[in-house]
């Protein structure tokens, strides 16, 4: 680092740590240590009259980190606002998946550059998978100088102590601190949730799956399981404080407890002492089709609260691009699993995430994809154009389609994928489904929605005082996007 940038770094920052993709990669297997979360008493009183605004893009991941930073911010006395011109904390919780995600959340900075001169004590802070990008940070530290804080995916659990850093220089000076070596579990952490009836429960961090066109492993670290009776004593708190439903979290759950030690737990294991908690519903997402094994598929086979309706994502119908992929499953296996969930747990609803234009991705092989999506009839699916992410194996690779094709390629999916929606929507017309009322419905705030074991969308009439309870709906008519149906 030259002298006059190391000048520049010690007046504006009191931290500055970056991370080192290439550490990232290479990281050691060490043990995770499991901490238990504790405020300093200095933090506890910074926020109290002050504002916090948090803006989240991209997965569940990162709405089950907002909620823990929100529990964080909250527990220092800060309340919610969503006006940016009230707040006295603004943190953009980011995704780095694709490169409009990114787009987004640059053109957020360059907007609210000018609050800053209307509340110089304002903190501007950024964290989540694109502080994790080397390259992300130095753009933003450079293009964004008015960015006070910058914290990466590993260390939530140190917002409030890097706030106190900040307040101790009277909001002159600004932290970095991301780490490439992924963090340590915290058991405990405040949490403010998003819905009093659903909720996330993060049942592993990490991804060790190094798909060549993601950059998930390289921002979130390697694969940290929470320990089973963590997570049980979770759910059960959850069930007595009322919530209905929760959805366990991992980018590849059926990787879990591969890497606890002496546990000899499955993920299929987790299942089936779920099953016992008395909480009424059990989704989870995300699952890898090569890890997804029999046994998991007999527990949700078993019923009870686990719904019958799984995300399994795909990527692509072809061998060839599979393999490029390094998916490590073939189309035909993926769909021997499809057969066996389908056999095993009747009328399983199945949705996908699915690439287009991968490099190298010919006519034949997109036919491919065409031909399983045909084959399998999903019910629901992200579909995406692939995006290169710098520091990725398959950003290197070459990619001769012009962004026409591109655009047609997707075009051509959602409209195959699409006529199956309503199909699987269909089959419920007539039928009583038991629905999880979730409030006003989107579009039309005179009708309720919610969602039933399958996980469709319903709308319908009916009191307001229905929220948060499982209620019995017959279902009148089906469409693509969601499901009308009438109180029984
Ligand atoms: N380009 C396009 N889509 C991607 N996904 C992950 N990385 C990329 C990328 N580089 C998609 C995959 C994954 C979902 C969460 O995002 O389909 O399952
Ligand atoms: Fe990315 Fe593949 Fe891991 Fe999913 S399994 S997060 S696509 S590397």
């Amino acid at each position: 680092m030259s002298d006059r940038l190391d000048k520049k770094i010690k007046e504006r920052y009191t931290k500055y740590v970056l991370p080192s993709i290439k550490e990232a990669r290479y990281r050691k297997n060490s043990e995770t240590k499991y901490y238990d979360y504790q405020i300093s008493e200095e933090a506890r009183t910074i926020g109290q009259g002050k504002k916090y605004l948090l803006k989240t893009y991209g997965c569940q991941g990162n709405l089950a980190d907002s909620e823990k930073l929100a529990g964080i911010l909250e527990s220092m006395g800060y309340t919610v606002t969503d006006n940016d011109e009230l707040a006295d904390i603004i943190i953009f919780n980011t995704c780095a998946i694709r490169e409009n995600a990114e787009m987004r959340v640059f053109g957020e900075l360059g907007r609210i550059k000018g609050l800053k001169k209307k509340n110089p004590h304002l903190i501007l802070g950024i964290c989540g998978c694109m502080t994790q990008e080397e390259v992300t940070t130095e753009t933003l530290r450079k293009k964004f100088p008015h960015v006070d804080l910058i914290f990466g995916t590993h260390n939530i659990a140190m917002l409030a102590e890097y706030i106190v850093d900040i307040a101790k220089t009277n909001y002159e000076k600004g932290v970095v601190e991301v780490f490439s070596v992924e963090g340590d579990i915290y058991e405990g952490l405040p949490q403010v949730r998003d819905h009093k009836y659903r909720a996330w429960v993060n049942i592993m961090y990490g991804c060790d799956e190094f798909c060549t066109y993601c950059i998930v492993p390289y921002t979130r670290g390697k694969e940290r399981s929470r320990k089973p009776a963590d997570i049980i004593k979770e759910v059960e708190k959850l069930a007595s404080e009322g919530y209905v439903e929760v959805t366990l979290l991992g980018q590849n759950v059926n990787a879990y407890g591969k890497d606890l030690e002496g546990y000899n737990y499955t993920f299929a294991n987790l299942l089936k002492d779920l099953q016992k908690t008395s909480i009424k519903r059990i989704r989870f997402t995300t699952s890898h089709p090569r890890d997804l094994d029999d046994a998991t598929i007999e527990v949700m086979a078993s019923g009870g609260n686990i719904m019958p309706s799984l995300h399994l994502p795909v990527q692509s119908g072809s061998n060839q691009i599979l393999k490029k992929m390094n998916r490590k499953y073939t189309k035909e296996e993926y769909l021997d699993k499809i057969q066996k969930l389908k056999t095993l747990i009747p009328g399983i609803s199945i949705t996908t995430d699915i690439i287009v234009a991968f490099p190298g991705e010919t006519e034949e092989d997109f036919l491919e994809t065409i031909d399983l999506v045909n084959k399998v009839e999903f019910e629901g699916a992200y579909t995406f154009i692939y995006s290169p992410r710098e520091g990725t194996p398959a950003a290197k690779y070459e990619n001769p389609l012009t962004p026409q094709m591109k655009k047609q390629r997707l075009l051509t999916l959602n409209k195959t994928i699409n006529s199956y929606f309503l199909k699987g929507n269909k089959r419920f017309e007539s039928q009583v489904l038991e629905v999880l009322v979730e409030g006003p419905s989107k579009n039309n705030d005179q009708m309720l929605c919610g969602y039933s074991p399958h996980n469709k969308l319903v709308n319908f009439e009916g009191p307001i005082e229905l929220v948060g309870q499982i209620v019995k709906v017959k279902i009148i008519k089906a469409y693509t996007w969601h499901l009308l149906g009438e109180l029984c």
